[in-house]
């Protein structure tokens, strides 16, 4: 597949390629002279006691050593930035790619397999992307300038050599097919065993365990997931151990064949005894470039396995876009007014619509109740409006503009979601209500927090507004949560609200205190109020009632109850 793709992600390190290249090759070609000067030292040096010509010949071996040590340390250096920098990138693209994905998304996808992909494989890629150019380079230099100084020594015994080089090539193959294989395996089983992690050891996790009583079997996964891991990183290893010692042996053969062929009658005399030793130590030599080879491209080609995932992820299509050419809007000054005409919503590959042909007209800065049994469409209509979704069909607006030709971050600024389940981070509530509005002073978050009625409530905390939340703030209540998200919604200030609230959990006093902040929260903005006690809803400028997606009821309070229908029969 993607070699190419692959090769795209190093295009713009090109330049420190070529330099690693040519330090590279500079490296092997210093070191090509030592052959040379091993002949000299055992054909003239020696046999003529030639101790000024020996000195130098010991000498430039010595030098020839430096030289190509202190290159290596050159190109390791380079080569390592350039991997890590290609890793980097792939690591933020990733994550600012799912970080636009749609709500579906993540609906659809595993708790802790985007953090296995993100880690793991991108971690699993580290030796490749840091060693394949420079290995590539380093050991395809070297060969192939071994073996022209094998051509230039003996062009008879260097055919003899090759021989070794097809039954290589075939094991090879079939080693990197196997090891691809075996990290497909490994990335999902790796990927597995995070998501029993998120599941077994993550707050929401752990307390349904604990509940239901299946911390047993969620230790027997895990147990069974990292065994699994075992077994599979023997067989990745074991394919490659297999081939090294067959190649070994062949490789340990060709010495022995090339002193037999200098030593049979008919060949016996045509090489001196220095070009037979410098000739061995060559291709001696010659191994371990070659082996570096293959190695590469069994580890390029498994690691394609890994790729493939990564590049899976980034090729995923954003369904909520920024627009192409956005309509200009400024949040500070919209006045609010939403529009739904003739709305429709499907959840993929669901068999009905989540929603039918919607009509509502909210004027800006008026209240809208939403009232419907569970499973009607009431917080999908909530999300059209923040975009969490695109409708199917139909179009809603917010002062005459489509949402969906708005930028994002302008439809955030002007619509603000309190939701039924409040997300806090691990910080402290401060930090948790600046999240909302970064420039926000102390003085804002207390003023937020008064008009929340959540004040009190942090205030008595032990450290006050530098109380940690800890995870997902579960040591909060559900009412002291939302009450929360309400103080950060009303830092941002946004013209249109959507509250779906969820007091049916609450007890009265703390609804009361809930309901007092919603209702400081809604002053003067257009509000979508998604209701589940009809006591909050009387005072709505429009009640809707929805009903399997449809609006089958609209009006006041009072027009509603006068025309006894379904509204009538729930608030009797
Ligand atoms: N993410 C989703 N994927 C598929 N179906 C969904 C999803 N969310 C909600 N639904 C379905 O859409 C319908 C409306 O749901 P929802 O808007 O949450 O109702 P309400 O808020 O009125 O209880 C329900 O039938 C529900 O099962
Ligand atoms: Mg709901």
């Amino acid at each position: 597949m993607s070699l190419r793709r692959i090769a795209a992600l190093f295009a713009p390190y090109r330049w420190q390629l070529a330099i690693v290249t040519a330090v590279i090759v500079a490296s092997s070609l210093v070191g090509l002279a030592s052959p040379f000067l091993l002949r000299a030292v055992i054909d003239t040096a020696l046999p003529g006691r030639n101790v000024r010509l020996l000195a130098w010949l010991v000498a430039g071996m010595v030098a020839v050593a430096a030289v190509t040590s202190a290159f290596g340390v050159i190109q390791t250096w380079i080569a390592t930035r350039v991997g890590q920098q290609v890793m980097h990138g792939l690591r933020t693209r990733v994550f600012g790619h799912l970080q636009r994905q749609s709500i579906a998304f993540f609906t659809r996808t595993r708790a802790g397999e985007v953090q296995s992909r993100i880690t793991n494989d991108i971690g699993g890629m580290e030796s490749v992307v840091t060693s394949t150019a420079t290995s590539i380079a380093a050991n395809l230099t070297t060969a192939i300038a071994t073996a022209v100084a094998m051509a230039a020594l003996s062009w008879q015994l260097s055919l003899i050599s090759l021989v070794v080089m097809p039954p290589a090539i075939y094991l090879t193959r079939r080693v990197a097919r196997l090891r691809r294989a075996i990290t497909t395996q490994q990335q999902r089983e790796l990927a597995n065993l995070n998501v029993t992690i998120e599941e077994g050891l993550s707050i929401n996790g752990i307390q349904l365990a604990k509940a239901m009583g299946t911390g047993p079997s969620l230790v027997r996964r895990f147990t069974a997931s990292s065994a699994r891991l075992i077994d599979l990183e023997l067989q990745s290893q074991l394919a490659g151990r297999w081939r090294m010692a067959s190649m070994s042996i062949i490789f340990a053969a060709i010495p022995a064949v090339i002193y037999l062929a200098a030593g049979l009658p008919v060949t016996a005399g045509a090489v001196t005894i220095g070009t037979l030793i410098a000739f061995t130590t060559l291709q001696n030599g010659l191994f371990r470039p070659l082996t570096g080879l293959l190695n590469t491209s069994v580890s390029v080609i498994s690691s394609l396995a890994l790729f493939a995932r990564i590049f899976e992820y980034l090729d995923l299509p954003v369904e909520v876009d920024d627009p192409l050419h956005p309509v200009p809007v400024d949040p500070a000054s919209v006045a609010g007014h939403v529009r739904f005409s003739a709305v429709s919503f499907s959840y993929p590959g669901a068999d009905r619509p989540a929603l039918d042909g919607v009509d509502l007209d909210i004027p800006a800065g008026s209240t809208l109740a939403l009232v419907g049994e569970t499973g009607s469409g009431k917080t999908t209509l909530g999300s059209l409006v923040a975009r969490l979704y695109d409708p199917t069909a139909g179009q809603v607006t917010i002062d005459g503009v489509d949402v969906r030709d708005m930028r994002l971050s302008d439809l955030a600024a002007i619509v603000g979601v309190v939701s039924q389940e409040t997300y806090l981070l691990h910080t402290t509530v401060r930090e948790n209500l600046r999240y909302a509005r970064p420039s926000a002073t102390d003085a804002d978050i207390e003023a937020a927090a008064r008009a929340a009625q959540v004040h009190d409530l942090i205030a008595a905390l032990p450290e006050g507004y530098d109380t940690m939340v800890g995870s997902r703030g579960h040591r909060f209540s559900g009412g002291e949560k939302q009450r929360i998200a309400i103080a950060r919604t009303l830092l941002r200030d946004p013209r249109v609200l959507v509250l779906d609230e969820a007091t049916s959990a609450l007890d009265t006093e703390t609804e009361r205190a809930v309901q007092q902040a919603f209702n400081a929260l809604a002053a003067g903005r257009t509000t979508i109020t998604i209701a589940h006690r009809l006591s909050t809803v009387r005072d709505a400028d429009q009640i809707v009632v929805l009903d399997h997606g449809h609006v089958t009821e609209a009006g006041t309070h009072a027009s509603l109850i006068a025309d006894r229908g379904r509204y009538a029969a729930l608030a009797a």
